[in-house]
């Protein structure tokens, strides 16, 4: 039997805001795997705390349903669906022990207190806050209070564990590193976990998985990897690292490839994605409309004028050196400004603001995608 952790099926959330509807979420389908930790990465307002807060049992779907190993959840209360919660205000009891805080959840459940005492120890332990049971909240730093309350979720043993920008009121440095310590404990656990974020690297670096969204919408999901690699929207590839998105007019259409014009210059050919939400239309890419030519900066590699056949003619606007880098933005004939981050190798020629450059970079790293 291999049922998934997890699982949404078309599911909406329509709100009566001032006599208006909100869709919050719209029709969002995911499947989540035993022991896998899923990051939901989009913009403020996109819907990703009411997902989590549905998949909580703290607001009801308007449509759709959600089921947890199996079992049919959607309108099963929240102290029944076996869920831990941590959000980015943990409150702890000011006035209880690091170990009372732990317990609480356990005493409430009528546990006997030899058993809270070895659970109350391990969470502890995991979290690496063996030493520090007898103190009080106020005696903790900010990093070890996120701990005591990451404790006090895992010690309950939840099937889920939900986390809505547990990090955010961290400070920087705190942050990336309690996000390595969370991955660690969550695999360790093996717990399955839904993670709301709306900072990218913290969604690429802990995650199995992302979900994107955007307008209520899952926009894409997919490893890290394969999102950063192969965005299948203009608003993906925008979203997730750095990207160049430049307009271009087509001039031929393949099976799996467009060309394109470049401004001033010849003809440039890439892979072309069909995005699978666009598979019904006819024709998404048609000669003498425009493709987003998708382009990292890290990609990208300048070199002295002319163009040939297949590169790209521009000026260069500004050139920062940055260490192990240098920053360019250069600017096409067309307008389009375009970042380049070019690793700098000792000796090696930069160029200055004004300088007649072409751009060039492998076929393979350029992707297109419909406006
Ligand atoms: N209780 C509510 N009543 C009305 N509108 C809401 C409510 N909760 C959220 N919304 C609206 O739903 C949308 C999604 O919100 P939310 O899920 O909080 O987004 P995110 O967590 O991605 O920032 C927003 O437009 C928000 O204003
Ligand atoms: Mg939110």
């Amino acid at each position: 039997m291999n049922k998934s952790a997890l699982e949404l099926i078309g599911v909406s959330k329509l709100f009566q805001k001032d006599g208006e509807s909100v869709l919050a979420v719209d029709a969002v389908g995911l499947t989540v795997k035993e022991g896998e930790l899923v990051t939901f990465l989009g913009p403020s307002g996109c819907g990703k705390t009411t997902t989590l807060r549905m998949v909580a049992g703290f607001e009801l779907p308007t449509s759709g349903r959600i089921t947890i190993k199996g079992k049919d959840m959607t309108n099963v209360p929240v102290n029944k669906r076996g869920i831990g919660f941590m959000f980015q205000t943990y409150a702890l009891f000011p006035h209880m022990s690091v170990y009372n805080n732990v317990a609480y959840g356990l005493k409430a459940r009528g546990e006997k207190d030899r058993e809270i005492k070895t659970k109350v120890r391990e969470a502890l332990r995991l979290v690496g806050l063996e030493k520090t049971e007898h103190r009080f909240p106020n005696q903790l730093s900010g990093g070890e209070q996120q701990r005591v309350a990451l404790a006090r979720v895992i010690v309950m043993e939840p099937s889920l564990l939900l986390m809505d920008e547990p990090l955010s009121n961290l400070d920087a440095k705190l942050r990336i590193h309690m996000r390595t310590e969370i991955r660690k404990i969550q695999q360790d656990l093996g717990i399955t976990c839904l993670y709301v974020t709306h900072d990218q690297s913290e969604a690429l670096t802990m995650a199995d998985r992302i979900v994107i969204m955007n307008k209520g919408r899952i926009e894409q999901i997919g490893t890290p990897f394969e999102i950063y690699s192969n965005p299948q929207s203009v608003f993906v590839a925008d979203f997730i690292g750095q990207a160049n998105i430049i307009r271009l007019k087509i001039t031929a259409v393949g099976s799996d490839t467009i060309s394109v014009q470049i401004p001033q210059g010849g003809v440039f050919t890439a892979r072309a994605l069909r995005p699978e939400r666009l598979k019904k239309q006819e024709a998404i890419y048609k000669v003498g409309a425009e493709a987003s030519l998708i382009i990292r900066p890290e990609q990208i590699q300048l070199g002295p004028a002319p163009a040939k056949e297949d590169q790209f003619p521009a000026i260069v606007e500004s050139a920062m050196f940055v260490g192990s880098h240098i920053e360019y933005f250069v600017k096409l004939p067309n307008d389009s400004v375009i970042k380049a981050l070019v690793p700098y190798q000792t000796g090696m020629h930069i160029f200055s603001a004004g300088d007649d450059v072409e751009l060039s970079f492998d076929v393979a790293s350029a992707v297109f995608l419909p406006n």
